[in-house]
């Protein structure tokens, strides 16, 4: 201890100096045009942010309709609204802006009296990282525009624009984009990540199709970037984007929709067929030259407990979506309902904003809710059917512990297409796990005033330790906007095992936000 205390004197002293010298400054420095901003003294934690000062200080400073809010506002719970509430942020002030460059202000002056700040959109971010944050919500909910370009080959998409939102719009002027899957989630949250959904085997990831976006920075500088503006930022936004940058708006590549209706089939099977589905849905996955067929866009699995087929036994429930008429999905679906006895089946025909609706992803079946979910996430190539089998085993064991999770418990395998994701050099943007093809996860509700966190936890920890033995158990790897905060989800397994691109990651972030400001949704370096 003692060898050590000089060193430690010694760094104090320069942090202490460094105060010193600040304090010096006239009292009136930090509105004068000749001090530098770095040179202000800024508090060394969070000044008490007071609704009243913010509406005071920053209100004039914006544009009409944006407002400025605290709890006891009776908006205050809608604009907060999170689909978990397990460690949800702690917002203490909600701004929202009415315009695209009033988010510029508002960093900029969080930046300036030391408040931190958080982009909103749908509040369906769901890592636990988020708990550390305390501060102002920048919600993005009125900058939702949709405006196709008059060459029909993009449209701009406001930063507060979500998915069933996008996919109405487009789609009724004849026109798709890569959203994500589910309605009730934004555009950019996924976006930012890489982003999957329906169309990626068709056009890529979300981030695949960006052209142009307009950011604010961390020190509230407002910027276009594109692919030749800023290539190091353009490459950190396709799939870390969370980390570097508030998006106000983006181009983005659309598309003729082709169809006028999504075809879907849905089975339900039972456990005993495990095996079987597992090894065809393999071989479904390489069926159309090594890949999955492209407008097979995404095939949606749960093992979940079914009383109607089974009190005891969970059951496969497996959902398949097809960009194109019937005739041609089911002769691609033979497999599954020419030899695998189903115990219910579904089908139909929908236009593709209703195919929410269809694969039970919509509002109506909870997919915006609010509740305590225990989750574990893990991406795999192909299934190992030996180690699904585990899964599913431990899963009756886990539902017949504990009655009121397993009824609330799912494993959720989804098979997206991923022909166009496979397509775009591996490097080329911050996305790192494009040769991974179905995100997977564990999932469980939490009955609210119930004691049952822990073991919830323990079973999603017990399903993850049973899939990374059947993938790679030195090298997991993870879908960002799917981890959960985990000590087991490591930055590599979220980001990418080659050295290169933390290496790069941390550059970046050391050059656009030194300050580690957007450091609270699967932070690339922690809080
Ligand atoms: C029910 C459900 C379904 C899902 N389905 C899919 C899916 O189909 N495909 C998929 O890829 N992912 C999916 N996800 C995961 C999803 O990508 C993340 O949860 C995402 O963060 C949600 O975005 P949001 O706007 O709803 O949430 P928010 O909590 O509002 O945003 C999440 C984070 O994104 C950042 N952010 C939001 N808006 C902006 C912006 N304009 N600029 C910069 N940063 C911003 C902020 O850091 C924020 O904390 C799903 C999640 C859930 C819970
Ligand atoms: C911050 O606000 C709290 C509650 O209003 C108050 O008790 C505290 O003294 C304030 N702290 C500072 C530094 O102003
Ligand atoms: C908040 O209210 C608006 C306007 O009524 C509504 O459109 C939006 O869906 C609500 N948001 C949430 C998260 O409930
Ligand atoms: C949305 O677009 C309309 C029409 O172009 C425009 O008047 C309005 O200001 C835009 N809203 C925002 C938030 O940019
Ligand atoms: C099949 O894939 C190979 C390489 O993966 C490619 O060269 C070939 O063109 C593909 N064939 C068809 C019919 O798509
Ligand atoms: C249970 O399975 C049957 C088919 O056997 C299906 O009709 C029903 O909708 C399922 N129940 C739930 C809650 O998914
Ligand atoms: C599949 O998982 C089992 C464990 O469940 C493991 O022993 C086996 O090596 C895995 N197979 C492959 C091909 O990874």
């Amino acid at each position: 201890m003692a060898t050590t205390t000089p060193f430690h004197l010694v760094r104090l002293g320069c942090l202490a100096i460094f105060l010193c010298l600040a304090a010096a400054l006239p009292s009136h420095s930090s509105s004068s045009p000749h001090v530098p901003r770095y040179f202000r003294r800024y508090p060394v934690s969070p000044r008490n942010i007071s609704v009243a000062t913010i509406q005071r200080e920053l209100g004039p400073t914006l544009s009409q309709g944006s407002t400025i809010f605290g709890p006891e506002n009776p908006g205050f719970a809608n604009a907060t609204h999170r689909f978990s509430l397990l460690s949800p942020p702690g917002v203490q002030i909600v701004v929202i802006p009415a315009h695209e460059s009033d988010v510029s202000e508002i960093v900029k002056y969080c930046v300036h009296n030391t408040i931190e700040f958080l982009a909103y959109n749908r509040g369906h971010g769901s890592t636990t990282s988020l708990g550390k944050f305390k501060g102002l919500q920048i919600n993005m909910q009125l900058l939702n525009n949709i405006t196709i370009a008059a060459d029909k080959k993009s449209a701009m998409l406001q930063g507060g624009t979500y998915n069933d939102q996008v996919m109405r719009t487009l789609w009724d002027q004849g026109y798709v984009t890569m959203t994500g899957s589910t309605d009730c989630v934004g555009v950019m949250g996924p976006a930012l990540g890489g982003g999957h959904g329906r169309y990626e085997g068709m056009y890529g990831l979300i981030s695949d199709n960006f052209l142009q976006l307009n950011v604010v920075l961390a020190d509230g500088s407002a910027m276009a970037v594109d692919a030749k503006s800023d290539p190091d930022l353009w490459w950190a936004l396709q799939g870390a984007g969370h980390n570097f940058a508030i998006v106000t708006s983006l181009k983005m590549r659309i598309f003729p929709r082709q169809v006028d209706s999504w075809h879907y089939h849905s089975y339900y099977w039972t456990g005993d067929q495990l095996e079987t589905v597992f090894k065809a849905m393999n071989a479904f996955h390489r069926s159309d030259n090594g890949t999955t067929p492209p407008r097979m866009g995404v095939n949606a699995g749960a093992v979940v407990m079914n009383s109607t087929i089974s009190a005891t036994e969970a059951s496969l429930y497996w959902s398949f979506t097809y960009a194109g008429p019937a005739a041609e999905a089911e002769a691609l679906l033979a497999p599954f309902f020419g030899s695998i006895p189903n115990a219910g089946e579904e089908s139909g025909d929908v236009p593709y904003p209703d195919l929410s609706a269809a694969q039970r992803v919509d509002a109506a079946h909870g997919g915006c809710n609010s509740g305590t979910y225990a989750t574990s996430s893990i991406l795999m190539r192909d299934y190992n059917v030996t180690a699904q089998r585990r899964a599913y085993d431990s899963f009756n064991v886990w539902a017949a512990r504990y009655p009121d999770l397993g009824r609330r418990a799912r494993y959720y395998y989804e098979g997206y297409a991923t022909k166009a994701v496979h397509e775009v050099d591996d490097a080329a943007t911050a996305y790192p796990h494009r040769d991974e093809t179905h995100i997977v996860y564990f999932s469980t509700g939490v009955p609210e005033g119930s004691d049952l966190l822990g073991p919830a936890t323990e079973w999603a920890k017990a399903t993850w330790d049973i899939w990374v033995e059947g993938e790679d158990p030195v090298r997991p790897k993870i879908y960002v906007n799917y981890a959960k905060g985990h000590s087991y989800e490591t930055t590599e397994a979220i980001y990418g095992y080659e050295p290169w691109r933390l290496e790069k990651l941390r550059r970046l972030k050391a050059k656009y936000d030194p300050q580690n400001r957007f450091g609270y949704y699967v932070p690339i370096v922690s809080k």
